[in-house]
């Protein structure tokens, strides 16, 4: 069988933990970066054995390159999916898809005359006590589920703002926390539930508001599709990044994520389940430790038609929802639906 063959357009904090898994999935090859930084993109080719381009519609030319992966600022997802797609490539995007559902509307137009395929990194869904959780949800182990709750308590700096100015700017970044940091709590919400029917929120701006004009907090609830309710907070503002809490209350037990272990709690017993791998080196420990599993998904996906393992845009497209929906109702101090 044919090496898949695939190019990375982005180089900046993330796009290593995509160079890691190519390079270590033996049916891909990475054949080229894309990097608007010259010296940084030559550099990197080098150190990869691969090509180097300053512009991505050039490497969109190379018809050898068989995946893109777009690990870009946001201003940029929308532009890259529509031309690689419209080039016959397969898209592997980090999230959030687009800036906002008005772009996503275009990217869904485009994949409706498109052979190829467009997965969406939300690597959290993979996280071995995302799965255990799914996994006893689905069999509806502990009874009818009652609540959510996350709590997101993360650590972003000035300096974090300034080393890349696209970030806390609603014109490159589409928003800050929530489009950034916390969609993937809000995806986790929204799947274990089965997804997700209305939204009410605030967001604020306070510690980080000299370095991102959009929030660094924000709170929610959600009426989830299953019934239960949604209980969401996230700060950008804390001085550590704390591992995310999250609790599903069911009728028979709770379940608990705490510090990465997740815990089975009915009445006094308090039951181990599972835990989330401690990451890798170069990994960070908020990003979780999945991006690895959730592109060789992507990958083993493309060699069969009828595999979907993968999130696919209209998956992609809840949490960016829910990002709307608080904003809008921040505004109109309204339920949004989604
Ligand atoms: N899944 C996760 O947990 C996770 C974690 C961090 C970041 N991300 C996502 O990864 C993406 C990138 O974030 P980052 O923090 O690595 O950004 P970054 O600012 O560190 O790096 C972006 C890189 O892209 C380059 N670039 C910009 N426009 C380009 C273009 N048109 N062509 C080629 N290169 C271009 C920049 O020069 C820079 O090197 C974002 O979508 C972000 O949300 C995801």
């Amino acid at each position: 069988m044919k090496t898949t063959q695939a190019a990375i357009i982005g180089c900046g904090t993330i796009h290593t933990l995509h160079v890691e898994a190519i390079q270590s999935n033996p049916a891909c090859q990475l054949r080229a970066i894309v990097e608007t930084d010259a010296a940084k993109g030559l550099a990197l080719a080098e150190s990869y054995g691969c090509r180097y381009y300053a512009d991505y519609r050039e490497m969109l030319g190379d018809n050898e390159i068989d995946v893109v992966h777009i690990c870009t600022p946001h201003f940029a997802h929308k532009e890259i999916i529509i031309a690689a797609l419209a080039a016959g490539k397969h898209v592997f995007t980090e999230k959030p898809v687009a800036l906002n559902p008005g772009e996503l509307k275009e990217i869904k137009h485009a994949l409706e005359g498109a052979t190829t395929r467009l997965g969406v990194c939300y690597q959290n869904r993979l996280n071995p006590s995302s799965q255990k959780m799914k996994a006893l949800l689905q069999t509806n182990t502990f009874g009818k589920m009652l609540s959510v709750k996350a709590v997101l308590t993360w650590s972003r700096s000035h300096v974090y703002y300034a080393q890349s100015p696209w970030r806390g700017r609603f014109a490159t970044e589409g928003g800050s926390l929530l489009i950034n940091q916390a969609i993937h709590t809000l995806d986790l919400m929204q799947w274990l539930a089965g997804g997700v029917k209305s939204v009410k929120g605030v967001v604020e701006s306070s510690f980080l508001s000299g370095s991102t004009q959009a929030e660094d907090t924000a709170i929610a609830n959600m009426e989830l599709a299953n019934g239960a309710r949604g209980i969401f907070y996230a700060t950008n503002c804390n001085t550590i990044d704390s591992p995310l809490l999250l609790e599903i209350h069911c009728e028979n037990g709770l379940l608990q994520l705490h510090h990465n272990n997740l815990w089975l709690i009915s009445g006094d017993k308090k039951d181990f389940l599972a835990s989330d791998e401690a990451p890798q080196e170069g990994q960070k420990c908020y990003w979780g430790s999945s991006h690895q599993q959730a592109i060789n998904n992507f990958y083993s996906d493309l060699q069969n038609k009828n595999n979907h393992h993968y999130v696919d845009i209209h998956q992609a497209e809840i949490s960016l929802r829910m990002v709307e929906a608080i904003y809008q109702s921040s505004i109109t101090r309204n339920w949004i639906e989604i």
